[in-house]
């Protein structure tokens, strides 16, 4: 059971994912600033090896958003756009993907002179703030994704209600981590990117999925 059904939402901010520091007893999970860890021979470590594979603070935020976002796994970056990129590039060759028509400068460069280009996939822009009418309209058989933002960047422009049986999985980007937990839909990636990371190489990106 995960805390989303016994603690709430301030509460879980805090503790969500966190376990006490197996060395220290810390109840809050100290910031790991190794890029390597030790090993008794080669191969043979405690389940970590070096920070681009695992951090434990870093799976700790993880954990947390997860929790938060009400799926089963989050996964961190860098950057807002490196997590864009990632949920993008499961995607397969031809794939069609509704796009708010506002959609953040840096999402609409890297689908317009990225994707496209490559031929990874058709975006098509639509203003999804009105009927649902229009989403339902643009869905082919080959649309893998419905991309939006909410609220849309910059123009804060609400999103129509989308049904929870969209027969694709919504994409969700947001600026700031989010209550409003997309992930609850089945097969929803969310997109969360946060502006106030206090350091580079904090995340400053992360994907939960569920
Ligand atoms: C909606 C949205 N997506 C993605 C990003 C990109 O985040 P980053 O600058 O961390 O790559 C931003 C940044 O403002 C954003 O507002």
């Amino acid at each position: 059971m995960t805390s989303r059904n016994v603690l709430g939402f301030a509460t879980r901010c805090v503790h969500a994912g966190q376990n006490n520091d197996p060395t220290t007893g810390a109840v809050m999970t100290p910031i790991y600033a190794t890029s390597t860890y030790a090993q008794s021979s080669p191969g043979v470590h405690k389940g970590f090896e070096y920070a681009r594979t695992q951090n434990p603070t870093r799976m700790a935020f993880e954990r947390c958003i997860a929790d938060l976002e009400g799926g089963t796994a989050g996964f961190a970056f860098a950057s807002g756009l490196a997590a864009t990129a990632t949920v993008l590039d499961c995607l397969d060759k031809g794939s069609h993907i509704v796009v708010g028509d506002d959609v953040y400068g840096g999402t609409y460069r890297y689908l317009e002179k990225v994707h496209r280009p490559s031929g990874a996939a058709d975006a098509r822009f639509v203003d999804l703030s009105g009927h649902p009418d229009q989403l339902w309209e643009q869905l082919t058989d080959r649309t893998r994704l419905v991309w939006f933002e909410s609220p849309s960047n910059p123009n804060l422009k609400p999103l129509c209600s989308v049904p929870s049986a969209t027969p694709t999985a919504p994409a969700a980007p947001n600026a700031t981590t989010t209550s409003a937990a997309p992930t609850t839909l089945a097969g929803t990636p969310s997109v969360q990117a946060s502006e106030s990371a206090p350091s580079a190489d904090d995340a400053d990106g992360c994907r939960t999925v569920n």
